[in-house]
């Protein structure tokens, strides 16, 4: 049967009119072929171990990608000792405990200066009131607590980061020191830290 061609549709959205006319040759075949290339895009690429055509396939090309990414966190450089833990090179334990003991912290005046404990607690045991991260200590040492006797940063001289990281290793080096004549562990507030 013959079909009419130019035959207005009946709709009408906002004065456009459409034919219903068939689609022409080249553009069906255009449309075909893209239908056969997904499909086959999607075999090769996506099914396929090793691709017929193209490169490695997905699998490989994550796994290098993954080697590649390995090779970036390896080289990236480090970040410092602060939020790794505590430092333990000599100098900076030496500076630590420069600081602990300089006139103008007061850590030893409170502390003792073999960290066995007068005013302050003893901060050579297991038993800490803050925790015993250097975190932990850093914060310690830079809020204080006042109202239990330590001023922020025992004497409200301010110190950077640099010196609270060497105070807070250098008390942190200390631990297991065993001084003698401890003040013994608060039993209300102490909780054992290891
Ligand atoms: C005036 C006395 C005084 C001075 C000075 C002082 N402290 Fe303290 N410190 C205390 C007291 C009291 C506490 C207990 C506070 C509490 O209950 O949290 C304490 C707590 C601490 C803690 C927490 C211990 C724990 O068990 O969690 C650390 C760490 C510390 N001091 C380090 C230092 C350092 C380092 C300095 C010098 C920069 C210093 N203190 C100076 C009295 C002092």
């Amino acid at each position: 049967m013959e079909r009419k061609t130019d035959e207005l549709l009946e709709h009408d959205a906002d004065g456009i009119r459409e034919f219903d006319n068939q689609l022409p040759r080249w553009w069906l075949y255009g449309f075909y072929f893209t239908m056969l290339f997904a499909a086959a895009y999607l075999v090769n690429y996506h099914l396929l171990a090793t691709p017929l055509v193209g490169q490695a396939g997905m699998v490989a090309e994550y796994e290098a990608e993954v080697q590649a990414a390995a090779h970036l966190v390896a080289a990236r450089p480090k970040p410092p000792a602060a939020s790794l833990g505590a430092a333990t090179d000599a100098d900076t334990l030496k500076k630590g405990e420069a600081l602990f003991n300089s006139a103008t912290s007061l850590c030893a005046s409170c502390h003792r200066a073999d960290l066995g404990g007068l005013v302050g607690p003893n901060l050579t045991d297991d038993q800490w009131l803050n925790g015993c991260s250097v975190t932990d200590v850093v914060t310690s040492i830079r809020t204080g607590n006042p109202t239990r006797g330590m001023l922020p940063f025992g004497s409200n001289t301010r110190l950077g980061d640099e010196q609270l990281l060497q105070l807070a290793s250098y008390v942190l080096s200390r631990r297991g020191s065993a001084p003698p004549n401890p003040k013994p562990p608060d039993p209300e507030r102490d909780k054992a830290c290891n």
